[in-house]
């Protein structure tokens, strides 16, 4: 008899649900999500199925197998989008030296592949201006995500005050616009910063990344956790010919890639270069 993981939940939720939507997730984008994942998987889900007006998740599960445009909001709902501006914040000075020591003559690309809610590659853009002095320095961002809420956020550039009062007023003042009226308490990413970025959905599982390298860097960061060994390595290794010579990786705090892959080597603290230049 299958058992319900619990009888107070609103939707019924058993151990075999769980499992196809383990299955499912990780089939599509490489999620593994562990047994102690289930409250969370039935909490981020409960609200799809209350969208729908769906009774439980044996329905909801049979609902999304027969509705394409419900399968990339299944997706949003799973993913973490939790990130900052200028998160890890020592990467951003060594992207900065990086950056003044390349030498190239055409207009540099960064890859932010995992850019969330857009946090992260307007921190990488805010960088690149401070390196150049100009509002227009000779860089574009490219920045990917799986999750296309998280996407839209990003390209609207508008965050709460919350989200930016660790900012300095250096940091805040020229890259940010502060909500009057109707929309004070908000802040808004100058245009400027929206022009150098921009905004694609990829899935790192996908058979085809719809970026164009050579990168002067990658930034991959706080995604790998959320993958099995196996798919950390093959990403890892499609990043090799996408890296521009002497380009660096740049990786979360919780992610040692030299045990995953020996194609890169440290640069500095979560930082990685390729092994053979
Ligand atoms: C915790 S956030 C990290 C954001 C940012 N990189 C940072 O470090 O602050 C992880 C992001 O990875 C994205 N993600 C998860 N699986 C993915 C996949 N297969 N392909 C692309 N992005 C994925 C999620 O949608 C989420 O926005």
């Amino acid at each position: 008899m299958e058992i319900p993981i619990s009888y107070t939940h609103e939707f019924e939720f058993t151990e075999e649900d769980f499992r196809i939507i383990q299955k499912l997730i990780y089939d599509h984008a490489g999620i593994t999500l562990n047994d102690a994942k289930q409250n969370l998987v039935y909490s981020r889900l409960s609200r799809r199925l209350r969208a729908n007006n769906i009774k439980n998740f044996s329905a909801y599960l049979e609902f999304l197998s027969k509705n394409k445009n419900e399968w990339q909001l299944f997706i949003n709902a799973l993913t973490t989008n939790l990130t900052s501006f200028f998160r890890e914040p020592h990467h951003f000075p060594i992207l900065a030296d990086h950056i003044k020591r390349f030498e190239t003559m055409e207009t540099m690309a960064l890859w932010s592949c995992a850019a969330s809610t857009g946090e992260e590659p307007y921190s990488m853009a805010m960088t690149m201006m401070e390196v150049f002095g100009s509002y227009t320095p000779p860089v574009r961002i490219i920045a990917t995500d799986i999750d296309t809420q998280a996407l839209e956020i990003a390209k609207v550039g508008i965050y709460g005050m919350d989200k930016v009062d660790m900012l300095t007023p250096q940091q805040l003042k020229p890259y940010f616009l502060k909500g009057k009226g109707a929309n004070e308490g908000l802040v808004k990413i100058r245009d400027e910063l929206q022009n150098i970025v921009t905004f694609r959905q990829v899935n790192l599982l996908g058979d085809h990344w719809p970026v164009r390298g050579p990168f002067a860097a990658i930034f991959c960061r706080n995604v790998m956790i959320y993958l099995d060994r196996k798919t950390q390595a093959s990403i890892l290794e499609r990043f090799v010919p996408l890296l521009a010579p002497k380009g660096l990786l740049f990786v979360g705090h919780a992610e040692n890639i030299v045990l995953i892959s020996n194609l890169f080597k440290l640069h500095s603290r979560t930082v990685y270069e390729l092994n053979q230049q």
